[in-house]
């Protein structure tokens, strides 16, 4: 049976939840499950912005064929050719054969490089500010390429000022019926999510996100479409400046997530002294991770999130432990930068750790190091004190 939800008098949401997926992309755990969002516009013409993932693709034809209610698909506008979303062009063209599909320049030879369509005399190529009408709405057309792929551009519907955003303004999560921002607490239940996606997915291009944000300063938005999430329709300000956050790489959050990775216990208990000493002198805002135990993208998060990162981590086979040299490597691959950062090291002959770690946060942009080679020898005791305590100093000095 199908469900949508009704988005202006002329626009409806058609698109579905995958709560089955373990991990998204192959890579990101979801406990939280996923929406895969599609729009579909009912003007003179039928335009439908984007398709879903082959997972919910037949809950999302029966969506559109009961929106649609016997009238055929017209248009078919490609925002973003990530498989997540264009999964279900080729089903569309056989069931649709007169639609037109609506892309940009890069678009169509990625759909080549997809799929095997003959798609001759059924293709619009629209360039940046191009606009189309479908009879009482006019589209206009916004790049955003390397947001997060070249291909990316966003549709604003100039009648009804709506912006379909692509990936941007999602999250992880699927919804509970419950589409709209104005249904949901997000602060407390979403931005968790939609700060793991956005900064695990897009986190890299805050550049581009930032010329995005510029272009949709310029336009009038009642309402945020993206193709994962709800949809937003009041308080755009709050999203707004959220994305302007992460994509300018500033702290949401003075305070400390301290990552480490122990084998036995010692370079836990080190940490754990020195959060207590932050604890007492004043420091409220103490995030803990065992990193073995917390999957990178969680990392990443917090990464983002926190104005100053303590990582600690044994040596092994004489470099730095494997989960905290995979968390390095993404944080420099996701562009982690400007924050103040203290490393801890470990190690029972030749403590390497602490060096190579410093050496990896030193290959990121702006970040401000406060240890140089604070190694622990197998384990802390009462002779590093004076070192941990100024340690400490440095760090409450620098975030209260
Ligand atoms: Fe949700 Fe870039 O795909």
């Amino acid at each position: 049976m199908y469900y949508f939800r009704k988005v202006t008098d002329d626009l409806y949401w058609v698109g579905g939840n995958d709560r089955r997926l373990e991990l998204f992309e192959n890579l990101f755990p979801i406990p939280n499950g996923v929406s895969y969002n599609s729009y579909l516009l009912m003007d003179e013409k039928t335009v439908l912005f984007d398709t879903v993932d082959t997972s919910i693709g037949r809950q999302f034809l029966e969506n559109i064929e009961a929106v649609l209610d016997g009238r055929s698909l017209d248009y078919l506008v490609i925002n973003h050719m990530e498989p997540d979303h264009c999964s279900l062009i080729d089903e569309l063209v056989i069931r649709h054969p007169d639609m037109k599909i609506i892309g940009n320049a890069k678009t169509f030879p990625m759909i080549g490089q997809f799929y095997d369509l003959d798609l001759e005399g059924k293709t619009v190529t629209v360039k940046e500010g191009e606009t189309f009408s479908s009879g009482k709405h006019t589209l206009h057309f916004v790049m955003a390429p390397m947001v997060h792929w070249p291909e990316v551009m966003m549709t604003y519907d100039e009648t009804d000022k709506v912006l379909f955003s692509a990936d941007a303004f999602g999250t992880f999560g699927a919804m509970n019926g419950t589409i709209f921002n104005d249904e949901i607490d997000f602060d407390r239940d979403w931005l968790d999510d939609a700060r793991r996606y956005y900064t695990n997915i897009v986190g890299k291009y805050g550049v581009q996100v930032q010329n995005v944000l510029k272009k949709a300063s310029a336009l009038d938005i009642q309402y945020i479409c993206p193709l994962h999430g709800p949809v937003w329709r009041s308080n755009l300000a709050y999203l707004l400046e959220k994305y302007n956050t992460w994509s300018t790489y500033k702290p949401e959050m003075q305070g400390v997530m301290i990552a480490y990775a122990s084998m036995y216990g010692n370079t836990e208990n080190a940490v754990n002294v020195l959060a207590v000493k932050l604890a007492d002198a004043g420091v409220k805002e103490i995030k803990m991770h065992d990193i073995s135990r917390t999957h990178v993208s969680q990392l990443i998060s917090d990464s983002f999130k926190y104005s100053h990162l303590v990582l600690a981590a044994p040596t092994y086979n004489g470099g730095i432990y494997p989960v905290m040299a995979n968390y390095l490597d993404d944080m420099k691959a996701l562009s982690v930068q400007g924050r103040t950062v203290a490393v801890l090291g470990n190690g029972s002959w030749a403590p390497m750790s602490a060096k190579q770690m410093e050496a990896k946060i030193s290959e990121m942009k702006n970040m401000t190091l406060l240890t140089d080679n604070f190694a622990v020898k197998s384990a802390l005791k009462g002779t590093q004190m004076s070192e941990l305590d100024a340690l400490v100093e440095k760090l409450v000095e620098s975030i209260l």
